[in-house]
């Protein structure tokens, strides 16, 4: 079947997801309610304020039409900051009128229900419409996979026979390879607990620490990851994948990572909600830090570093003395 391709969300990733799916001969269309970027997109086939560098396909079209957009795939790709994720899915429940695969490739978890966006989705959506859900997850900067630099990311499902469609779909042989994944749960939560861990790497770089804390920060992040990822029904081996450190590592030492990003600036003395508003891209750290912190003591999971950024970005912790207070600690067998 030649499936076509409806991409919810028309910022730097949905743009980067474009290229790749274009580039492998399927038919797109990218819905974004900014009309600009949708203008831009149809008339020059760039999307500058977001991807500086690289272009889209000619033939990916734009449209701030919801309903045309729904109707046009076979799978609807979500690609918008989580925090709209819920509204955006009512709005699609709305149009809606056949079934189709939902692939997500939006890393977070909502604060208030600690909910995944596959359990959003099928809260939200009408089930008579969702073939099946996919999480696209995995070390992957747009800025990147715009240029087509090689990248390698897991298409995860309940459905096996639906993530390998979408690993078919979404590889190529020359920059972008899939794996397929069974532990939905562990992908889900992988990608949006790394955001964390991420800004933690922001902040002790902007206090100038070097190499030695970053590496501690990272494996012990990891740690904390996979032990509230596990509670939550992940399988532990998932966390140690692509979706879980492949994913910390490039986001805690890339620059193009926004976490990180934040995260350095928060250390250098700046305001959350300041920073973040001074992004032009979606931070998904911060909202993942205060689903966690509320699940690793509901379901007592000991979490020291998530415990610190959410002390530094939600009460105001001076983020040397959460540090002087981390390295207080009792001493423990690793
Ligand atoms: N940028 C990356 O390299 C990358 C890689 C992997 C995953 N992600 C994840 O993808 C998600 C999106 O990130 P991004 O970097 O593309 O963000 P972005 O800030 O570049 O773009 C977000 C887009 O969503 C659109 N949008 C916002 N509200 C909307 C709504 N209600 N309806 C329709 N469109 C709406 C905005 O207009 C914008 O075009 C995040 O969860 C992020 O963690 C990003």
């Amino acid at each position: 079947m030649d499936y076509k391709i409806s991409i919810i969300g028309a910022g730097s990733w949905g743009s980067a997801l474009a290229r790749i799916v274009s580039d492998n001969g399927y038919q797109v269309l990218i819905y974004d309610i900014n009309e600009d970027t949708v203008n831009e997109i149809n008339t020059y086939h760039t999307n500058k304020s977001k991807l500086p560098n690289g272009t889209l396909n000619e033939n990916v079209k734009a449209t701030s039409n919801l309903k045309e957009a729904v109707a046009f795939g076979d799978i609807i790709l979500l690609v918008v900051p989580t925090k709209v994720i819920r509204s955006v899915l009512e709005e699609v429940n709305k149009v809606i009128t056949s079934k189709k695969i939902f692939v997500n490739a939006s890393k977070g978890i909502e604060p208030q229900t600690f909910k995944r966006v596959s359990e959003i989705t099928y809260e939200v959506i009408d089930n008579q419409y969702i073939e099946s859900f996919v999480a696209l997850t995995g070390p992957s900067h747009a800025e990147e996979v715009i240029l087509q630099l090689l990248t390698v990311v897991a298409a995860a499902s309940t459905n096996m026979e639906h993530a390998k469609l979408i690993q078919k779909i979404f590889s190529n042989q020359q920059y972008f390879r899939v794996y397929a994944l069974d532990d939905l749960i562990g992908a889900e939560l992988g990608g949006s607990l790394k955001n964390i861990i991420a800004l933690a790497s922001g902040i002790i770089d902007g206090l100038g620490y070097g190499d030695n804390a970053k590496a501690a920060l990272v494996t012990r992040g990891l740690v904390e990851m996979s032990k509230l990822a596990v509670a939550l029904g992940a399988k532990e081996q998932t966390l140690f994948g692509l979706t879980g450190l492949g994913d910390l590592v490039v986001t805690c030492f890339s620059e193009h990572s926004r976490n990180f990003q934040a995260g350095r600036k928060i250390a250098q003395g700046k305001d959350l909600n300041k920073t973040l508003s001074e992004m032009s891209m979606v931070v998904e750290g911060a909202r993942s830090c205060e689903a966690a912190y509320v699940a690793s003591k509901k379901y007592n999971v000991e979490t020291p570093i998530i415990d610190a950024v959410y002390d530094i970005i939600y009460k105001q912790n001076h983020p040397q003395d959460v540090i002087k207070r981390l390295m207080k600690r009792s001493l423990k067998v690793e």
